[in-house]
C-alpha cells in the first residue's frame, strides 16, 4: 500500500476522533439501496456462493446456505459519506416463510458493529469472517439453556451479550416480524409486529416504515401501526458497521425461507411507491435482475401459471394483446402499464434513480470491435466504428438530439480500431485492417494487412484518404505529443498466422515530408493497447501484450521518454492484457489493466480472473498494485468523472459460456478503492466510450457479437 493511502488512513482516523455527534452526517441520500443485488450481482457469471435460487409459484427466490463472507458487506459501501443511520427509512422485503422456519430466530438481515479487538481475533481480512463465525455459532449451539434465558431477557426487550453487536436488524421469530436496533445506553430494543401472520408459505411483500409513525404494510393492505415507547434514535451511529444478508453473520439466526427482494429506502415510505399493485405480494421496488428472469413453465398455459404478473426486460412491445399487461424495467426501474398502445408510467423512480438510461439502441451494419467518439470542428461530435464486414466496411456516426446517426461510409478490411488525433487545427483519424487474418490459409501476409490515415477535408465534409502504413492485425493506435512533435504508435498484434512476437512501431510526423515515418520500434508480444501519459516533465508509453505464441502469462511494458526514445521503465505481469487505461485523481496516478484470459495447460482457459489498478509511487517510482477486480475477459476499461465523482467502467466479453454479461460500472470510494455500483447488460462488449455533450453525459458501447451499439445517458443528480 503507498505512503498517500497510509496517509488518507491516518486522516479518516483523525476525523473521526475530532468529530463531536453535531457534525456527525446522517445518511440522506435518498436512492433505495437494494441489499440483495448489491450481494448477489458481485459476481454476474454465477450465483455467489452461500446461495441458492428457488423457484416457488414460479416466482424466484433465493435460499440461504450459510452466512457466507460474500453476504456481508461493509455498510460504508452503500450508505457513503455518512456516520449515522437515517432517521427516518422503509424497508421493503419479498419473502416466504414456512411454518416450521417460524419456531427459530432467523434475520431477514442485520447491520451489525465491528468487533472490537477484545472481543474478537482481530479482523483482518473477509475471509476470517466466515471460520469465526462459525465457531460461534457452534459455541451457541452448545449451549442452549443459556440461549433460553436470553431468549427471556429478549422478551422484556433487553439487551444480553448475544445481541451485543447489532446495530439494526430484521428478524423472523415465533411466526412474528421483529424489528430490532441499539437504543439508547446500547440495550437492543426490539418492536414485534404481533398481528402479521407470516408463516404460510406464501410470497408477502412488506414494507416497513420507520419515522415519524411505525408502521408495517403487508401486501399493500392497510398497514399495521404501533406506537412505541420511545422514538426511534436519531443518532444511531454506523461507523465501522457491516450489513450481512440473511443472517447475523453467523450460522445461528441464518435465515431459512426465500428472499427475493430487499431494499432499503432512506429518507421516505416506500409504500407510496410500490401501492395500489396488481399483484401486491410480488409489489417490487427493486428485484435483483438474477430473479427477475421468469420461468418458461408460466408461459406454457397451465391455468393457473399463465398470468404473468409483470414481464421484465429491457424492451417490451406494447400492442392490443400485451394491453393490461405491466413491465418492469430494471435498468429504469420503472413499473410501466401497457394500455393497447402505449406504456403508461406507473412508477418511475425519481429521477436522481435514474442514473444509467437506454438513450440509443444503434443498429450497426455489421459486429463493431471498438468505438472511436471524438469532435470535428465545425461539425460537432462523430463516432468512427471499426465493423467487422468487409462487405459493408466502417463508419462514421454524426451525433444527432436522436443519438448518433451514419454519416460517411468508409472502406475497411475487417477494421479492428479506429482512432482520432489532431495536428494544428486539422482533425484526422486512422483505421487498421486485419484483412482476413487467420483466415487466410496460407499463412503469409495478406494484403489487406495495413493501416489508413484520413484527414477531415473541410471543402468536402468529409474524411478523404491521406497515407497508408503496413501494420500487422494492428490491434491499436494511440496518437501524442512531445515537445510539439506528433507521434502515432501503433501495436501490431501479429504477423502471418502465428508470428506473435513482433516489433510494434513508433512513428513520427515529418513536417517536410508532410507523412508519417518510422521513428523507433519496440518489441512486442502479440500486443493489444498502447496507452500514453504524462506525469509531471515525464512522459510514458505503456503496451498491453496478450501473447507471446505460447502462453497469455507474459510481461507488459511501461516505457519512458528519455532522449528522444522510449526506453524500458518498468514491466508487468499481465495476463493476455488488452488494454491499459491510466487515470489521475487528485494527485494520484494510477494505471488499470484489462486481463483477458489464463491459459492452464492443456484445459480450458480461465476468463474470470483479475485485473489490476495501480498506482505510481512517487517515492519509489514505481507502479505497485491497488486493487485487484474480478473481470470476466475484460478488453476494456474506461475511466471517467461527473463532478466529483470518479468512476471506471469495464468491458467484460465472456465468462467462459456466454457473450451475454454485465459490464460493472465502479465508483471510486477513497481508501476502499473502486465499488460496484451499476451492472449493465452487454452482448460480446468490445468497448466503452465516455463523452459529454452539451452539459449532458453518455457512455456508448460497441459489441463485437452483435450490430448494434448502445448509448446510454448519466444522469447527474
Ligand atoms: C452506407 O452504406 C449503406 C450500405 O452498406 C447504405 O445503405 C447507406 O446509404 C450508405 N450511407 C452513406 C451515408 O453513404
Ligand atoms: C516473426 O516475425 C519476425 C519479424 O518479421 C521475425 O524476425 C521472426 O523470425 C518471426 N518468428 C517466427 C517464429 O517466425
Ligand atoms: C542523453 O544524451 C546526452 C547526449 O547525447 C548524453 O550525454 C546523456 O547521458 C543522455 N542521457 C541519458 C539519460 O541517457
Ligand atoms: C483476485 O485477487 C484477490 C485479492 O487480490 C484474490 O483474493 C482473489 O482470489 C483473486 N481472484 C481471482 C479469480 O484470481
Amino acid at each position: 500500500m503507498s505512503s498517500l493511502i497510509f496517509v488518507q488512513l491516518l486522516l479518516l482516523g483523525l476525523r473521526v476522533i475530532s468529530t463531536t455527534t453535531d457534525t456527525w452526517r446522517h445518511c440522506t441520500d435518498l436512492l433505495p439501496l437494494d441489499l440483495l443485488s448489491f450481494v448477489l450481482e458481485r459476481d454476474t457469471s454465477k450465483l455467489v456462493p452461500g446461495v441458492h435460487m428457488k423457484q416457488a409459484g414460479g416466482v424466484r427466490g433465493v435460499h440461504f446456505s450459510s452466512p457466507h463472507t460474500v453476504l456481508s458487506f461493509p455498510s460504508s459501501q452503500l450508505l457513503v459519506n455518512c456516520d449515522l443511520f437515517p432517521k427516518e427509512f422503509s424497508i421493503v422485503v419479498t419473502l416466504k416463510v414456512t411454518h416450521a422456519a417460524s419456531a427459530r430466530n432467523e434475520y431477514i438481515f442485520s447491520l451489525m458493529e465491528p468487533k472490537t479487538v477484545a472481543a474478537e481475533e482481530k479482523e483482518n481480512d473477509k475471509g476470517d469472517v466466515v471460520e469465526s463465525n462459525k465457531k460461534r455459532g457452534v459455541s451457541g449451539e452448545e449451549h442452549d439453556g443459556e440461549e433460553e434465558k436470553k431468549k427471556e431477557e429478549e422478551k422484556q426487550g433487553k439487551s444480553n451479550e448475544e445481541h451485543g453487536r447489532i446495530i439494526l436488524g430484521l428478524r423472523f421469530s415465533r411466526k412474528y416480524l421483529h424489528f430490532l436496533f441499539k437504543g439508547h445506553g446500547g440495550v437492543v430494543e426490539h418492536w414485534v409486529f404481533r398481528s402479521t401472520q407470516l408463516a404460510d408459505n406464501q410470497w408477502h411483500t412488506l414494507v416497513l416504515t420507520i419515522g415519524s409513525h411505525v408502521r408495517l404494510t403487508v401486501d399493500c393492505n392497510s398497514p399495521v401501526e404501533i406506537v412505541p415507547s420511545t422514538p426511534f434514535p436519531s443518532d444511531l451511529n454506523i461507523q465501522g458497521s457491516r450489513f450481512h444478508i440473511g443472517s447475523r453473520g453467523r450460522w445461528k439466526g441464518l435465515f431459512s425461507g426465500l428472499l427475493r427482494q430487499l431494499v432499503l429506502l432512506p429518507g421516505s415510505d416506500a409504500t407510496r411507491q410500490i401501492c395500489p399493485s396488481s399483484d401486491p405480494q410480488l409489489a417490487a421496488l427493486s428485484v435483483p435482475p438474477l430473479l427477475l428472469d421468469l420461468p418458461v413453465m408460466g408461459r406454457e398455459g397451465e391455468s393457473h401459471e399463465t398470468e404473468e404478473p409483470v414481464s421484465v426486460g429491457l424492451e417490451r412491445s406494447c400492442s392490443e394483446l400485451q394491453q393490461g399487461q405491466l413491465w418492469f424495467n430494471p435498468l429504469r426501474k420503472g413499473l410501466y402499464l401497457c394500455d393497447g398502445t402505449v406504456w403508461i408510467t406507473v412508477l418511475e423512480d425519481h429521477k436522481r434513480l435514474d442514473y444509467v438510461l437506454e438513450h440509443q439502441v444503434l443498429t450497426t451494419s455489421s459486429e463493431t470491435h471498438d468505438v472511436e467518439v471524438f469532435q470535428v470542428p465545425g461539425m460537432g461530435l462523430m463516432a468512427a466504428m471499426a465493423h467487422r464486414s468487409k462487405a459493408s466496411g466502417s463508419a462514421v456516426y454524426l451525433w444527432t438530439h436522436s443519438g448518433f446517426k451514419l454519416y460517411q461510409n468508409i472502406t475497411t478490411h475487417e477494421a479492428l480500431v479506429w482512432r482520432h488525433f489532431n495536428m494544428g487545427k486539422k482533425t484526422y483519424l486512422v483505421v487498421s485492417n486485419s484483412g482476413g487474418g487467420p483466415h487466410n490459409r496460407f499463412n503469409k501476409e495478406s494484403e489487406m494487412d495495413f493501416s489508413v490515415i484520413y484527414k477531415w477535408s473541410k471543402k468536402r465534409k468529409k474524411f478523404v484518404q491521406f497515407q497508408s502504413l503496413q501494420t500487422y492485425c494492428a490491434r491499436d493506435w494511440e496518437a501524442f505529443n512531445i515537445n510539439r512533435q506528433t507521434y502515432l504508435a501503433v501495436a501490431n498484434h501479429r504477423q502471418g498466422n502465428n508470428n506473435h512476437t513482433i516489433d510494434s512501431v513508433i512513428y513520427r510526423w515529418n513536417r517536410l515530408t508532410k507523412s508519417f515515418e518510422v521513428h523507433q520500434m519496440l518489441p512486442t508480444s502479440g500486443a493489444y493497447d498502447w496507452e500514453f501519459f504524462t506525469v509531471g516533465p515525464y512522459h510514458f508509453l505503456v503496451v498491453a501484450n496478450a501473447f507471446d505464441g505460447v502462453t497469455t502469462s507474459v510481461d507488459s511494458v511501461i516505457y519512458v521518454w528519455i532522449n528522444g526514445s522510449f526506453q524500458v521503465f518498468q514491466t508487468i505481469k499481465t495476463f493476455c492484457a488488452t488494454d491499459w487505461e491510466m487515470f489521475q485523481i487528485g494527485s494520484r496516478v494510477f494505471l488499470v489493466v484489462a486481463n483477458g484470459h489464463r491459459l492452464h495447460g492443456n484445459g480450458p482457459s480461465r476468463y474470470a480472473i483479475n485485473s489490476t489498478i495501480y498506482e505510481l509511487d512517487m517515492n519509489g517510482q514505481l507502479f505497485v498494485r491497488f486493487q485487484d477486480i474480478v473481470t470476466y475477459s475484460a478488453v476494456d476499461w474506461e475511466f471517467f468523472s461527473l463532478g466529483e465523482e470518479h468512476f471506471l467502467v469495464v468491458a467484460n466479453s465472456f465468462n467462459g459460456e456466454s457473450y451475454s454479461l454485465n459490464s460493472i460500472l465502479y465508483r471510486w470510494q477513497g481508501y476502499e478503492g473502486f465499488v460496484p455500483v451499476h451492472w449493465l447488460p452487454t452482448i460480446g462488449c468490445s468497448d466503452w466510450e465516455f463523452f459529454s455533450f452539451k452539459g449532458e453525459s453518455y457512455l456508448i458501447y460497441s459489441s463485437a457479437k452483435a450490430p448494434l451499439s448502445k448509448v446510454f445517458k448519466l444522469k447527474t443528480y
